[in-house]
């Protein structure tokens, strides 16, 4: 269930960072303020309830979401777009995955993960700026399903049909939320038009 966000604020931070001359410092604020811009698509359909508020003048009834949220980055470049989410949700837990794309295979390969040790009725968030093939999100799934999440779904910045189609296919009902959907994938993987390599370009780690 793919759902691409179609904003012009989105749009136009995005046209910025994909340029390479966009430095690493504007990089992070770039990618914090998109974020940002969507966390209310991101979160729109969240349970809520309804409950007493009392006001200077008068006892009311207000609102309460009734799921914990628990944003989960995949490292590196998920972190990211952490902060931004963290801006609007600074209440929400904050899990890890450390995942490294094998640059042979493509393959995701799993390094770190740390957890609430019960996530099965919370709200869970997979962070990560770029979906190219697919395979670190349905690794992060896999994950996160095995660990009792139920509530999942997956917010990236740019997303390739590619990667879109695998993780569809691993988890057809998965809400994936993108702020573009990019054209394909070149032979390393890389996603086009894109923004390069994430990772390297939010932390300075570019050859
Ligand atoms: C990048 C990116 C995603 C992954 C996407 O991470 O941040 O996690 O590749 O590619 P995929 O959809 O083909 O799996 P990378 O492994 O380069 O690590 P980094 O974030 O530490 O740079
Ligand atoms: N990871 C990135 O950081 N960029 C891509 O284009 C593909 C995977």
């Amino acid at each position: 269930m793919l759902h691409v966000i179609h904003h012009p604020l989105i749009a136009e931070e995005l046209t910025i960072l994909r340029d390479p001359a966009c430095s690493s410092a504007e990089f992070r604020q770039r990618i914090r303020r998109i974020a940002s811009l969507m966390v209310p698509a991101v979160t729109a359909h969240l349970p809520t309830a309804v409950v007493a508020c009392n006001t200077p003048l008068e006892l009311s009834s207000g609102t309460k979401v009734t799921r914990r949220i628990t944003l989960v980055p995949i490292l590196r470049a998920g972190l990211g777009f952490l902060d931004g989410f963290l801006d609007l949700i600074p209440q929400a837990s904050v899990a890890h995955i450390g995942l490294a794309r094998n640059q042979q295979t493509l393959e995701a390969e799993p390094y770190y993960m740390k957890h609430p040790a019960v996530m099965q009725d919370d709200e869970v968030i997979i962070l990560d700026p770029m979906l190219a093939t697919g395979g670190s999100a349905v690794e992060a799934v896999r994950s996160l399903t095995n660990a009792g999440a139920r509530h999942i779904r997956f917010a990236c910045l740019v997303a390739a049909p590619e990667g879109v189609a695998l993780l569809g296919q691993a988890y057809p009902n998965l809400p994936i939320h993108t702020a573009c959907l990019d054209r394909c994938l070149d032979d390393h993987g890389y996603i086009l038009p894109g923004l390069g390599d994430a990772g390297d370009r939010l932390f300075g780690t570019c050859a």
